[in-house]
């Protein structure tokens, strides 16, 4: 079958189409002839940061291929799966590299997929699972409930625009942190307020009423709980996707706050409450631009750049 195997290690890893075995599924998995595969910082991330740490020992944790989303119709499935069968439209995603989704066949474990929103393209199921898993469970974190008043830094980007959405769903206040560039597309989202991040430094300013929020969640890694601790309520919560494990006064301060870093993981039912609101439209995914299993380079470029405007996906066999 054809996959995405990288040649080279750290910032001049190449990405391109080479042949290997197609993987066999084991007791717990099924077999997902991948239709499209999701594109995500953590994987130029993570070669770029084994590559400074020790590139000697580094190099040999390469990870040999790519991808962690997919979406797919299953066409074999191992002996104690249950709950799914051959033909089902599935989606999910699994960090481990047994599961390298850049490639016409992917093994993953059942109780990292769940089935399909009937109303999804594979391409916007792809978009779903790492982003959207880390939205909802860091707003779980945050005890982002009804009635909570949330800032949500980077609310343009992969993460950001599921985390806006289901803010919302979850009956929070939602303030989203963009450039000028994205407010009205994070307006259109749903956000009740919006930040521009161009505009001067916000976190130095107070915006709500009271100027401060029940929980921070930022998505951009950037932020700590010392630079966003203007912003927080005296109960607040500080939720990062990275940041505050940054730097010593980072760490002290996150012990003193209820600061937490979110690590994502996939589980059926995360995936099922995503695909509810999906369902009924209440949450979309937001594709900034889709390539070809060919062009998985050109897709790791834009990630890199990082001004996407929501997803990047891999359409392994083009949409009809
Ligand atoms: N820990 C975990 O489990 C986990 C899971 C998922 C992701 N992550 C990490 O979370 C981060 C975000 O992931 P992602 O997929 O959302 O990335 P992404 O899609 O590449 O994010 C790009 C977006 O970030 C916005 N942005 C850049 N700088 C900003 C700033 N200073 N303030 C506000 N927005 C800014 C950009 O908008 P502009 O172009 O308008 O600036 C762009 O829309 C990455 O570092 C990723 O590695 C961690």
């Amino acid at each position: 079958m054809k996959a995405i195997i990288p040649k080279g290690f750290g910032p001049i890893v190449r990405l391109a189409v080479g042949e290997r075995a197609k993987p066999t599924p084991g007791k717990n998995d099924v077999l997902v002839k991948v239709h499209a595969a999701s594109v995500n910082p953590k994987d130029w991330k993570l070669n770029l940061s084994l590559a400074r740490a020790a590139p000697p020992v580094g190099r040999r944790f390469v990870p040999p291929l790519f991808g962690d989303d997919l979406a797919g119709e299953v066409v074999e499935v191992g002996a104690n799966v249950a709950g799914f069968e051959i033909g089902d439209r599935v989606y999910g995603m699994d960090m481990r590299l047994r599961t390298a989704t850049l490639a016409e066949y992917a093994v993953i474990d059942q109780r990292r997929i769940a089935r399909m929103p009937a109303n999804l393209s594979f391409t916007e199921a792809a978009a779903v699972p790492l982003a959207g898993q880390t939205a909802l469970q860091g707003l779980r974190k945050g005890r982002a409930v009804a009635g909570r008043s949330v800032l949500i830094i980077g609310a343009s980007g992969g993460v950001g625009t599921y985390a806006v959405q289901i803010a919302k769903q979850l009956g929070c206040h939602v303030t989203g942190v963009c450039s000028t560039r994205n407010i009205e597309r994070v307006r259109a989202l749903g956000a009740d307020a919006v930040i521009d991040y161009t505009a001067g430094d916000y976190r130095q300013r107070t915006h709500k009423p009271a100027g401060v929020f029940d929980l921070v969640f930022d998505v951009t890694s950037f932020e700590t709980p010392a630079s966003c601790a203007a912003l927080l309520a005296p109960e607040g919560h500080f939720v990062s996707t990275m940041g505050h494990t940054r730097g010593m006064a980072g760490t002290l301060l996150a012990r003193r706050r209820n600061a937490s870093l979110v690590r994502v993981e996939s589980w059926t039912a995360d995936l099922e409450t995503i695909g509810d609101w999906m369902a009924t439209g209440a949450v979309r995914s937001i594709i900034d631009s889709t390539f070809g299993l060919a062009e998985t380079q050109q897709a790791y470029d834009r990630s890199r750049t990082g001004r996407a405007r929501g997803k990047i996906v891999i359409e392994v066999v083009p949409e009809g």
